[in-house]
């Protein structure tokens, strides 16, 4: 099976020697390769919730064996208080988000996440919303909204461009007639000779920027975090995982929030704000994976991860 990514740091965070760890949302269960470890080694009980009905459905099977120690909704984690509540919950000991798209997603032509597969240039998490997929945004937007999504989301740097090219060549179906015409304009560079880097995909960052998009993940983070630390128990931890550096700067932010006391304007005589850090950083720089993780899983290269304990 495939390992979730920072597995023992996920579990080394979230379930600290010696304390008790009863209630554990999982976010983002996927194929439950972090629900299924952090059962294995102390979460009594655990809500797992994912967006995509075909990720719950393997995970289901995968959490068979824990039987009611699990609960697994299709929804949002947005919405995560609302589904503790409906279990009774009032309070959790560890929520984990692991976000992004999942491998399992990549390797599905028909979900449309990939450019190396061809399939429905469709992109969203939860394919039954009536949410816009990738193709609408693609056949529809204005160039410069195109760009500046490419630019912000993707940090691909010759986004004008781009967007140029794929107005031009509108209106797109597939994920291979994208990656075709984002090819055409910006041909593959091969390194030098000296240089150990492989070149990515010219359609990589096109790819992401249009897949965080077409699921708004960055407003969904940035409204998540202070529903998840307030659902922390005394003590209880919250750990995310991201793949980007404008999620990981939501996350940091959101963190560092969280973790100060007074936020008036510097030079404020006395403090006015009232405001009072409700949790602790567990880790002031992000942890990363260690060199045998990357080099098992590409993935993983980009993954930091961020830990608060509720005060
Ligand atoms: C990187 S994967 C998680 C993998 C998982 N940790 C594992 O061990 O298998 C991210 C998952 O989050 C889900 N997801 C994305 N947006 C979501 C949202 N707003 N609410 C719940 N799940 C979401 C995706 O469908 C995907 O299955």
């Amino acid at each position: 099976m495939h390992v979730p990514v920072l597995y023992n740091e996920v579990l080394d965070h979230l379930l600290p020697e010696g304390q008790a760890v009863e209630r554990v949302i999982d976010g983002t269960l996927g194929a439950g390769g972090h629900s299924r470890a952090l059962l294995e080694h102390g979460a009594a009980e655990l809500l797992g919730l994912d967006v995509d009905p075909a990720a719950l459905e393997i995970a289901r099977a995968a959490l068979a064996p824990f039987g009611e120690r699990v609960h697994l909704v299709h929804a949002s984690y947005r919405d995560m208080a609302d589904e503790a509540a409906k279990l009774g919950w009032d309070g959790v000991d560890a929520i984990l988000l692991d976000l992004g798209v999942s491998s399992m997603q990549l390797d599905m032509p028909e979900r449309g996440f990939a450019f190396r597969h061809v399939g429905p240039l469709d992109m969203r998490f939860d394919p039954r919303s009536p949410q816009p997929t990738a193709a609408d945004l693609v056949n529809t937007l204005g160039e410069d909204e195109l760009a500046d999504i490419f630019y912000q989301y993707g940090e691909e740097h010759e986004s004008r461009r781009l967007a140029r090219a794929v107005v031009r060549e509108r209106p797109y179906s597939t994920t291979q007639q994208l990656a075709e015409a984002i090819e055409r304009a910006k041909p593959r560079r091969y390194p030098n000779k000296h240089s150990k880097k492989t070149p990515i995909h010219p359609a990589t960052r096109v790819f992401q920027a249009l897949r965080i998009a077409v699921n708004d993940e960055l407003t969904l983070v940035e409204q998540t975090l202070p529903v998840a630390i307030n659902l922390l128990r005394a003590g209880g931890r919250l750990a995310v995982i991201s793949f980007h550096s404008l999620e990981d700067r939501i996350v940091k932010d959101a963190f560092r929030l969280a973790s100060t006391d007074c936020i008036c304007p510097p030079k404020t005589p006395i403090c006015i704000c009232g405001h009072r850090a409700s949790v602790r950083l567990v880790n002031r720089k992000p942890i990363i994976a260690a060199d045998e993780e990357t080099a098992d899983n590409p993935r993983s290269r980009s993954a930091k991860l961020r830990v608060v304990e509720k005060l």
